[in-house]
């Protein structure tokens, strides 16, 4: 008989089945995904009234444009007629208008049905009635988050905890240097439990070892959707190939936040990391039980940018190999999930975050671990 392990407090991994499994995975897009605040992307894409960005999660694709006044609007990328997919393109630029390619039916950025073709005799047709299905948009640090629920909590109370928690960076100001997108190929959750602990730093990262110890750590947020803290940069200035400085400090910064690094997990999308000097976004998009797609960007002041000491590519280098060494890690523990054999085991003290995640996880799934 498997006996599963405990460790002192009670906290093990997860069972196999939620890394692994389609109808867990289904739910997760159903109850979580689709229940709360989700980031779809760097508002910065949206430059002009009509430029637009298309978010894909599960089944749902959806159209993210600026309107004619410059507010962010998001439409299920859906024509009212018959429901053909109108924008095919990633991003794009939309001239005033959005035309379904199939019988012209016409939207202005707002959404609203503004020309169908031949319609006018149809019985009781009536225009108004077919605009584009909205979901609910909020642009917060720069960054547009949606909400597919008919009746979604305030942006501002699902936040709140962190609401202005990094202001001091400014990321609304900051540019993007450099984008890198992984697929990779392990579960979200994964992903979330790997960045949540630095008790593999030692052996995976010997680069970011030098510059960080693992236990010279704080947590700040311990419970609940947001959790995270600093560490120090005891070994270096900031998180870079060779430890220096690659850019001027994010202006205006605190003295007491420019030798810490920040790694805060925004549930459920969002790893958010705060530098000295720039500030670094995953964004994880899950594709399958043992998929998902990070789009990772490093964030810069555009002051920053236009001196000779702009050097942007050692924080890029620093972290896509540290990244590469985590989603190697994370497959193999996809890998080993998935076998018959694995038996959750016993979290570390080191890990108490990793257990707090499952926590918020299972009561949004609405489940308790009868391990546990
Ligand atoms: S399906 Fe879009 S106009 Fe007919
Ligand atoms: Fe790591």
């Amino acid at each position: 008989m498997k006996n599963p392990a405990r460790s002192a407090g009670g906290a093990t991994t997860l069972p196999g089945h939620y890394y692994t499994s389609e109808t867990i995975f289904h739910e997760e897009l159903e109850r979580i995904f689709m229940n709360r605040w989700i980031c779809a992307g760097n508002a910065s894409q949206l430059r002009h009234p009509g430029s637009y960005f298309i978010f894909t999660i599960g089944k749902e694709n959806v159209i993210v444009t600026l309107d004619e006044n410059r507010s962010v609007r998001a439409f299920y990328n859906i024509c009212r007629h018959r429901g053909t997919r109108i924008c095919t393109d990633s991003n794009g630029q939309f001239h005033g208008k959005i035309q379904c390619p199939y019988h012209a039916w016409t939207y202005g950025l707002d959404g609203t049905l503004i020309g169908a073709p031949n319609m006018s005799s149809t019985a009781s047709f009536d225009r108004s009635q077919y605009p584009l299905q909205k979901v609910y948009c909020h642009v917060w640090e720069g960054y547009v988050f949606l909400n597919f629920s008919d009746d979604p909590e305030p942006f501002e109370s699902e936040y709140e905890p962190v609401l202005d928690r990094f202001s001091e960076w400014n990321i609304s100001e900051l540019r993007i240097a450099h984008t890198e997108i992984y697929d990779v190929k392990a579960n979200w959750k994964i992903l979330f439990q790997n960045y949540s602990e630095c008790y593999h730093c030692p052996t995976v990262h010997p680069l970011l070892a030098r510059l960080t110890q693992y236990r010279d750590t704080a947590i700040h947020l311990d419970e609940g959707p947001f959790l995270g803290g600093p560490m120090n940069v005891s070994g270096g200035e900031s998180m870079t190939m060779d430890g220096r400085l690659c850019a001027m400090p994010i202006p205006n910064l605190p003295d007491e936040k420019q030798r810490k690094v920040y790694y805060f997990t925004l549930f459920p999308n969002v790893f958010l990391s705060p530098h000295p000097e720039y500030v670094l976004v995953h964004r994880l998009d899950p594709v399958a039980p043992d998929r998902t797609r990070i789009i990772c960007e490093w964030l810069f002041h555009p002051e920053a940018m236009n001196r000779p000491d702009y050097e942007p590519s050692r924080a890029v280098d620093f972290w896509d190999l540290t990244n590469r060494q985590d989603w190697d890690l994370c497959e193999r523990s996809q890998e080993g999930v998935s076998s018959r054999a694995y038996i959750p085991g016993p979290y570390c003290d080191l890990e108490s975050m990793l257990a707090a995640f499952d926590r918020e996880y299972l009561k949004l799934m609405d489940r308790e671990l009868a391990i546990r």
